[in-house]
């Protein structure tokens, strides 16, 4: 059989490819409607140039890759999401999509590839070590189910953290923070590749303000998407905020997404009483959902402790791998 890549002819054949691909590779965790798939495409999100390529075996598209470029910062990297759809595999299709990967690589001067595998599916790890990555961050993503919550742990856990954190107010809000909060909301997105462990991956801090914070909230409400968010605020101070995010048309699944703390207010539970607070907004929010699913660092101790307490439980690892060019 014949393999090749090529650019893209249609997007209803990636999301094909891409949730075959996720279904198998992960079964648990729900794929995104087409609608909002197909959003995704047209709305990419800002500070990033997409390009995306199909793998064929003779004429038949089995195989999809996208490479994610930012303009903003990062500027040596590039980050790979390569699939294969499970009955083409061994085939080399993957490793075919690969190389066009470091050839646009060169051509945008990037000298770093980065893409991540679930370890509870063998192919993506055996692969990656194929082609000579390093594994560069140890991943753990954990579940809460939310139809089995506890209700008095959770209010007890709230009520433990609000005497170790006074002169605190919260504040909750859907997708665009407030005027005036989202500089602070920016300053502290800006500080996570700082601040949370990134392992042997080559990471800075992204470059953040409060537009590129609107722009990327609005693309993600064109892309079906509704981000709740909780903030911390001392004075005029953000000094926690943490966000979970919802494809509108998957009423029962949530992610749950970054959660920062201010290092000057850290040791006030400020971390656990922003996700509670954001918890129960969703719960008000979106009465049907089941579940929320996090990626922390499995060296992240504070944050899976957090986590814990609150019900999280790992579901499966994953590997953030790194190909130096
Ligand atoms: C990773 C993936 C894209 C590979 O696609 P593929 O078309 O099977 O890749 P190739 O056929 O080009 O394989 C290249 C080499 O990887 C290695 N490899 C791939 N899968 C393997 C497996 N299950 N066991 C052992 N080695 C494996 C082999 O060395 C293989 O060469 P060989 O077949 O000549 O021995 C595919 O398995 C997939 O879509 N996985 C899920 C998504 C994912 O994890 N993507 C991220 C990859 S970094």
């Amino acid at each position: 059989m014949n393999v090749s890549t090529g650019p893209l002819t249609s997007y209803e054949i990636v999301y094909d490819i891409a949730s075959v691909t996720a279904h198998h590779d992960c079964p648990d965790i729900p794929f995104s409607i087409r609608e909002n798939f197909l959003k995704g495409i047209d709305n990419p999100p800002p500070g990033t140039v997409i390009e995306r390529y199909l793998g064929y075996l003779d004429d038949e598209p089995v195989g999809y890759v996208e490479l994610d470029f930012p303009q903003l910062d990062n500027l040596d990297i590039v980050g790979v999401d390569l699939l294969v759809l499970p009955e083409h595999r061994r085939r080399g299709v993957g490793r075919a999509l690969y190389d066009l990967a470091v050839e646009r690589a060169a051509v945008h001067n990037r000298k770093h590839l980065q893409a991540s595998t679930v370890d509870r599916h063998p192919d993506g790890k055996a692969f990656a070590e194929a082609i000579g990555a390093k594994p560069g961050l140890a991943e753990l993503r954990s579940r809460l189910d939310v139809t089995a919550l506890d209700d008095s742990l959770l209010a007890s856990l709230r009520a433990e953290a609000e005497k170790h954190a006074t002169g605190y107010t919260l504040r909750r809000w859907q997708d665009v923070p407030p005027d005036d909060l989202i500089d602070g909301v920016a300053y502290l997105e800006g500080r996570l590749n700082a601040d949370a462990p990134r392992g042997d991956l080559t990471l800075e801090p992204e470059k953040m303000d409060a537009a590129r914070i609107r722009e990327d909230m609005l693309t993600r409400q064109k892309r079906g998407r509704r981000s709740y968010q909780t903030a911390a605020v001392t004075g005029d101070r953000v000094v926690a905020w943490t966000w979970i995010v919802a494809e509108v048309d998957q009423p029962a699944h949530a992610w749950q997404s970054t959660t920062i703390v201010d290092p000057e207010h850290r040791g006030h539970r400020l971390g656990m009483l922003v996700k509670l607070e954001n918890l129960a907004y969703v719960r008000e929010q979106r009465p049907a959902l089941a579940a929320v699913d996090t990626f922390n660092a499995a060296e992240n101790a504070y944050m899976l402790k957090v986590n814990r307490a609150m019900g999280f439980r790992v579901a499966d690892s994953w590997i953030e791998w790194q190909k130096d060019l």
